[in-house]
């Protein structure tokens, strides 16, 4: 008579008659291994932890975990600076546990109060059931950091987890991460979140992953990420921003991208923020790398980009298309070729195993590799390099942008001017474009400075005596 035991080790067989001996010492072996202490202790620890931000960086830390029952919840933390290897004078505070998925719950925690440019130990678990220690950063203010971006993962966890952790590996100045959607392929199945989730946890553990939704993400995707909630009303974290250093972040569900909510928040945010760079994270692309047969691209050029330009975004991240591209500045659907003139560059990533063929020859494409992929971006105060590279490391390019070369502010001329009526034109204000203003032309005379006022901040009224007729000036 057989009789299998599934564990760790597989099946392992104990046979009745001449193999007693054989049978105890396996019987003994499997005991010492998988005594109940043994169990509790090896399979009832806190995994798959993922940190995130839902307040400040500066001064706080989201942190979300699975554990296989549910009374794993405490959280232990304490500075770097005073951790002597224990967590005696640590500080300890409790997640509620919720049900992820028919193996495991869920917690999350967002611990506040953190003092800024701090280096943070902390575990997870219970009493006597303990994580190993880990670490986090708070930020700093700072406008000199990195972040990294990655496309869809959606397969090939396992080497994307290699990518993951050899790139961070090489890059430790990186501070935390956007990833582009499409996180899994089939998002109720709970093999590939275990996949992805395992992959994922060795550096994330360790800095912030800040995601948005693909198509393919759904349910499992909102019941595990926990992000900030200053999205419009019920469409919080599908939508949100957040700032680090001298950037800000908005993260927008290009799924619902007609959403008028969604669009008067978009601007309301992006109008607020006074931060030196804006960058957009979203997932189908505005300007596609190949054609979008569903029309989503012209979608979000009619709903979002105006609004991203209006308000002199940067830089938008962008995946859906599996590949590498990065595009020349697109201001109004125009290339902007010359060196200081404002356009937002498109990026996207690629990151998992799922590869499209590229090479559709689209002007606005100044770069394209096929592959898995990473970007690494570097700020420091108004310049910018992004670095793209593939999966083994290799170089795909180097790209930067420098902002004290100012670009030419957006001249808007207010609607319903009629013959003789002073003309207003707004301009997003910028104190160094400013007062850079030295000459004013109409049709290509230099205007008197009686015949037109600069009104702070962003204003040029031109004098209505000065438009006579009907006629394109
Ligand atoms: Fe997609």
């Amino acid at each position: 008579m057989k009789r299998g035991f599934h564990n760790k080790l597989g099946n392992i067989s104990l046979i009745t008659g001449g193999s007693i001996v054989l049978a105890m010492f396996l019987l003994l072996s499997f005991c010492c291994l998988f005594s109940p202490a043994a169990l509790a202790d090896e399979v009832a620890k806190p995994e798959q932890i993922i940190l995130s931000w839902t307040s400040d960086p500066l001064t706080s830390q989201t942190i979300t975990w699975l554990g296989a029952d549910d009374s794993l919840g405490q959280l232990q933390y304490q500075a770097k600076s005073s951790f002597n290897g224990s967590f005696d004078s640590a500080q300890q505070v409790e997640a509620e546990a919720n049900k992820f998925d028919s193996r495991y719950y869920r917690y999350s925690i967002n611990i506040r109060h953190l003092t800024p440019d701090t280096d943070y130990i902390y575990r997870l678990g219970k009493e006597g059931c303990w994580t190993e220690p880990y670490s986090f950063s708070t930020a700093d203010d700072t406008d000199k950091f990195s972040f990294l971006y990655m496309g869809d993962v959606q397969s090939g966890y396992l080497g994307w987890g290699r990518m993951l952790n050899a790139l961070y590996q090489e890059n430790p100045r990186l501070r935390f991460s956007l990833l582009g959607g499409d996180l899994t392929n089939n998002d109720a199945d709970e093999m590939e979140w275990g996949e992805f989730l395992d992959a994922a946890s060795g550096v994330f553990s360790r800095i912030p992953l800040m995601p948005t939704l693909g198509n393919h993400d759904g349910t499992m995707y909102k019941n595990f990420f926990v992000l900030p909630d200053n999205g419009p009303a019920g469409l919080e974290q599908e939508f949100y921003s957040f700032d680090y250093g001298n950037a800000h972040f908005v993260v927008l569900n290009s799924n619902n991208n007609c959403n008028e909510k969604a669009k008067q928040w978009l601007h309301t945010d992006l109008q607020n923020s006074k931060q030196t760079w804006k960058f957009a994270l979203f997932h189908h692309p505005a300007y596609p790398a190949s054609p979008d047969y569903k029309g989503i691209d012209q979608s979000i050029i009619a709903n979002w980009v105006p609004i991203l330009e209006q308000n002199r975004v940067d830089m938008v991240f962008v995946g859906h298309q599996h590949q590498y591209m990065r595009t020349h500045p697109i201001f109004q659907g125009e290339i902007q070729s010359d060196l200081g003139r404002y356009g937002i560059i498109y990026v996207m990533g690629n990151a998992g195993a799922k590869t499209y063929i590229p090479g559709q020859g689209f002007p606005y494409i100044a770069r394209e590799d096929s592959g898995s992929n990473y970007q690494l971006i570097d700020i420091e105060g108004k310049s910018l390099t992004l670095t793209a590279k593939r999966a083994d490391g290799g170089l795909i390019e180097s790209y930067t942008i420098n902002k004290t070369l100012k670009p030419a502010p957006i001249l808007v001329p207010d609607a319903g001017k009629i013959v003789g009526q002073p003309v207003k034109l707004n301009f997003i204000d910028d104190a160094d474009w400013r007062l850079a203003i030295n000459e004013i032309k109409l049709d290509g005379v230099a205007l008197t400075p009686g015949q037109y006022s600069l009104d702070l901040p962003g204003k040029i009224t031109i004098a209505g005596e000065l438009f006579s007729s009907a006629k394109e000036y």
